[in-house]
């Protein structure tokens, strides 16, 4: 019935009766103790505490004084701050260095202001409140100049101003349209942008949440269903300030294994040994790249985790390792749901050491899944995560290095399509239900694989990819958007979702490349790959029952299409690897919305169909069929057509050619990009680095490469190489110096060449110094490019 005109029958119309929201009333007293300030009100508790001088968090509890315990996203603790607080007749003043905290008494509203006293966030005749259901909610004043990015994974454009969207970590396999909310991650983030200068929120509830930008045309809400309001400032001023004070409070990305970088092949399933081997022998003899191949849950007997099915893999450790010779590595699917079998270790165990999640009376929850009645581990305890961690020993002992989790929203096949939200959760004692740490179920999932893939790796970097996160989900894993499909609008709607990731401190990001369900076509699968090839995750992933979907499905010509996509992603490596550095140390994103390098141009405030590779590269894919050409948007600066070398004015719409073989790429004149060589995997050594210099008429730029061994977790110990190249130019003379810095590693490539782009014929070249010369130097007339190469 709900698929046909009944859904919207007379008889379904609901009455407004409001939500029965009762404010918190006016102040009545405050105190401050251990650097929080306590405030009581008529009809609620609030406290305020500072984590740095621009990082602010408020919470209110109706009921009782907040608790303060933070959720699993914080990994900051709490700083005394120096604050001044001032108590004035009719407000509170609580000042640090840069921010202001204004409580107005009657009633109690929260305004946050700059050191300028600029409104950052302010209540208007609405401010915190409650109802019966426990429902907690909080408004915000909203300008007419307000733009909003952030809150994960959402379907819809860039520019979340506008929308209404919830958080509860959901399994959608279908479908997934603009209206589809919520899907599988929940990042409680947002940034607002308003007139060139951004705040940011974060709301830190792990229940069902709800964010309404849409109701109201001069006020916005969060609410939760359960527990308290819970929510922290950043004070910005610049969206990527913004950026680095959320990941400063939930964490970084760690460095992925050089593998995680390079393109991956999926499909559901490679069912046997012999399949997946063949399937890696046909990328050797393609010569297409490839540095991992997955193994869906067709792997496990009868999907029982941490198992293989001896009759389809009859040698998966030769399996693993003979892939490993040939640079390539095996992935695993590892799903939360453990099969009830009382004759199969992993269900004994967990039954006898209390591991499962259970009802209150103490009976296991059970649900239907991938093994048919399974148990589900209750990873909100410390002892629970740890045994799931070691069980992973079984796959390191393969030799595996990186595994895939799926259906850890908890996915069940049932009506509500999750577990039973009056389930408990240990929570390490500190018990609470299903309904109020939902949300989180995926998250600590990671945190358990991630930390046992840790210790049983020795030191190697492990990889991690999962559906399922909250707010932090970044400090473990990369993510992937799901079940979408093989529709010119998913891939339309891979662009915001992936920048908004980004966005949301989750820079390790992409869809499945092709779609997952649906067939693809060949024409799809090319523009997918070149999308593809400037995602952060790069993983071609298809559905059983689905038309085969690898590079070579569609014939000669969209095969090698595809490859000279994939060609390119390893190309492009040593520029990626310097992002994703970036990203390790400050939290960035590597794909990046063009509003985040021009926040004040409003021509990039929803440009959703386009985006930037750092802070110097605009790619514009094309995202519909038998189409040719596009409009690309370049802001202020003048740009340079990667492939034709031709300039082009910035602060401008262009039409540009893009038949079937061109990705269109810009790189912004001025700046500079290094470039590695097509290889089979990140497995071959460097040999040769490029670095491609944009000489615009006369100035200077530079460019700062990192590059570590790709492998281990030696970086952190200072086993490191940074690069730094400046460059000074004009039209008769380039100045090029390169100085290693810091680190002591010591990279593979030998040679170093560097191409000058829009110079002239003839133009006075020197490196460190030293003229180079001209036999040493090779002049391409017509792209005007001048190739030089040097020994390192
Ligand atoms: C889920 C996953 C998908 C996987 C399938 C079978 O639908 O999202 O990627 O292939 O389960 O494990």
């Amino acid at each position: 019935m709900e698929d046909t005109s009944f859904a919207i029958h007379p008889g379904t119309k609901k009455q407004l009766i409001g939500d029965n929201f009762k404010d918190i009333g006016d102040l009545l007293s405050f105190n401050i103790e251990a650097d929080v300030v306590y405030f009581k009100t008529v009809n609620g508790h609030v406290a305020i505490m500072f984590y740095n001088d621009k990082t602010a968090r408020i919470v209110m509890n109706q009921k009782k004084r907040p608790q303060l315990k933070s959720s699993f996203a914080v990994i900051k603790e709490q700083q005394g701050v120096k604050l001044e607080v001032v108590d004035n007749k009719d407000f509170v003043e609580l000042k640090t260095a840069t921010i202001v905290i204004n409580i107005s008494k009657k009633p109690f509203r929260v305004s946050v202001l700059d050191n300028e006293g600029k409104t950052l966030v302010s209540e208007t005749d609405k401010g915190m409140a409650f109802n019966e259901k426990s429902e907690v909610i909080c408004y915000k004043k909203m300008t007419d100049d307000d733009h909003f990015y952030g809150f994960g994974e959402k379907t819809g454009f860039l520019d979340k101003r506008g929308e209404k969207m919830e958080m509860w970590n959901t399994d959608v396999y279908a479908p997934h349209n603009p209206e589809t909310d919520p899907l599988y991650q929940s990042i409680p983030f947002f940034i607002t942008l308003r007139e060139g200068k951004a705040h940011g929120i974060f709301f830190d509830n792990t229940g069902r949440t709800h964010f309404d930008l849409k109701s109201e045309k001069d006020t916005y809400s969060f609410k939760a269903d359960v527990g308290q309001i819970d929510y922290y400032v950043f004070a910005g001023p610049t969206m990527k300030d913004v950026l680095k004070q959320y990941t400063e409070l939930t964490g970084t990305m760690p460095m992925p294994p050089k593998w995680a970088l390079g393109y991956h092949q999926s499909r559901y399933s490679y069912e046997t040994e012999e399949e997946v081997r063949q399937l890696a022998n046909d990328f050797i003899e393609k010569k297409i790249p490839v540095d991992a191949i997955y193994l869906d849950i067709h792997y496990m007997n009868e999907y029982r985790v941490f198992t293989f099915d001896n009759d389809r893999f009859p040698t998966p450790k030769a399996m693993v390792e003979d892939l490993k010779k040939a640079g390539i590595k095996v992935v695993p699917i590892v799903d939360p749901g453990v099969k009830e079998d009382p004759e199969y270790s992993i269900y004994q165990e967990g039954v006898k050491n209390n591991h499962f999640c259970k009802y209150l009376e103490g009976n296991i929850y059970f649900g239907d899944v991938w093994p048919g009645n399974s148990a589900f581990p209750d990873f909100t305890k410390t002892n629970t995560r740890q045994w799931w961690g070691e069980q992973h020993k079984f796959y390191a002992d393969l030799g595996i290095e990186g595994i895939w989790n799926d259906m850890n929203e908890p996915a069940v096949f049932n009506e509500t399509k999750t577990m039973d939200v009056k389930v408990m959760h240990d929570n390490d004692g500190d018990s609470k239900t299903h309904r109020e740490l939902h949300n989180v179920y995926g998250f600590l999932m990671g945190e358990a694989t991630f930390e046992g893939m840790k210790q049983h790796l020795h030191g190697k970097r492990s990889f991690l990819l999962t559906r399922a996160g909250y707010a932090g989900v970044q400090r473990y894993a990369s993510v992937w958007t799901g079940d979408n499909r093989s529709f010119w609008e998913h891939l339309q709607l891979a662009l915001p979702m992936c920048m908004n990731l980004g966005m949301s401190g989750v820079p390790f990001c992409g869809p499945d490349v092709g779609g997952f369900a649906h067939d693809a076509s060949g024409e799809l699968l090319v523009r997918w790959t070149q999308f593809g090839t400037f995602t952060p995750y790069f993983r071609n992933h298809s559905a059983i029952n689905t038309v085969r979907q690898e590079p070579w499905s569609f014939g000669e010509d969209v095969e090698q299409l595809a490859k000279k996509y994939i060609e390119q992603r390893y190309v492009w490596l040593p520029h990626l690897y310097t992002l994703f550095r970036e990203a390790n140390q400050t939290g960035l994103p590597v794909m990046r919305p063009l509003v985040l390098e021009y926040p004040t141009d409003e021509n990039t405030f929803n440009l959703s169909d386009q985006f930037m590779i750092g802070d110097n590269v605009i790619v514009a894919p094309i995202l519909t069929p038998t189409t040719k050409h596009r409009v690309v948007y370049l802001p202020e600066g003048k740009w340079v057509n990667y492939w034709t070398d031709e300039v082009l004015l910035g602060n401008k719409h262009h039409l540009v050619e893009a038949p079937i073989d061109i990705l269109p790429i810009f790189i912004k004149q001025g700046t500079v990009i290094p470039h590695g060589t097509i290889k089979q995997s990140t497995a071959t050594p460097e040999d040769e680095l490029t670095y491609h210099i944009y000489l615009g008429d006369e100035g200077r730029t530079e460019y700062k490469l990192y590059e570590d061994d790709g492998t281990t977790n030696r970086y952190d110990e200072g086993e490191t190489f940074d690069q730094e190249l400046v460059c000074e130019y004009s039209s008769s003379i380039v100045n090029i110096s390169l100085r290693e810095a810091n680190g002591s590693y010591d990279p593979s490539w030998t040679i170093e060449t560097l191409v000058l782009h829009n110079v002239n014929k003839g133009v006075d070249v020197f490196v460190n110094g030293e003229q180079i010369s001209i036999t040493n130097q090779l002049f391409d007339k017509t792209k005007k490019t001048l190739k030089v190469s040097v020994e390192r």
